[in-house]
């Protein structure tokens, strides 16, 4: 069976309630194992053990957020060379750009020559001052059922071996 893993990071909720949706959609659609890790506890072996992934994190000081980027660092060479050509997908929440840290993800992922299967989804929450940007955010149902949806296509895609 196919495995799908998951690597999220968020400070203020809104990256993971992405990456739980990409989660229940993965699973809903069935046929692979879905594997959910926080961007701290990823490490080469469980990159190199998937199938394909989805990378779920902020746009920090345009950026991706450090802890994911310390991630990629931690794990880049290890597995350079043995994920060629598996698909990934990118989840980026953002105050009110995140192209930056899209850009940066999505390089990344070239470097690792990863096949990018769907468009990067960036989720502005509108936060731009000091208070709403240290809130709890929540992401809106149809940023929600979107994200639910690219993790059904993404499961879908790896169970039948299109990509
Ligand atoms: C230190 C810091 C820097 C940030 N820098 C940016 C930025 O450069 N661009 C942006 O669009 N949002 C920025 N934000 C806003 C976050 O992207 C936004 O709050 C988002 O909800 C964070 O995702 P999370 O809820 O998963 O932590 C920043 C937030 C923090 C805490």
């Amino acid at each position: 069976m196919k495995t799908l893993l998951i690597v999220w990071y968020s400070f203020t909720g809104g990256s993971r309630q992405m990456a739980e949706a990409a989660r229940a959609g993965a699973l809903e659609a069935g046929g692979i194992d879905v594997r959910f890790l926080a961007a701290e506890e990823a490490q080469s072996a469980d990159l190199l053990g998937a199938d394909g992934y989805i990378f779920a994190c902020p746009e920090n000081l345009a950026a991706i957020a450090g802890v994911m980027k310390a991630m990629f660092d931690r794990t880049y060479y290890d597995v350079l060379g043995q994920i060629e050509g598996r698909p990934y997908a990118a989840l980026i929440c953002a105050g009110s750009d995140g192209e930056n840290a899209q850009r940066q993800l999505e390089r990344i992922c070239t470097g690792w020559r990863l096949k990018r299967v769907a468009d990067t989804q960036i989720v502005n929450v509108g936060a731009q001052t000091k208070e709403e940007i240290l809130a709890q955010k929540v992401i809106g149902d149809a940023d929600i059922a979107q994200v639910r949806e690219l993790g059904a296509t993404l499961a879908a895609g790896l169970e039948v071996g299109v990509f």
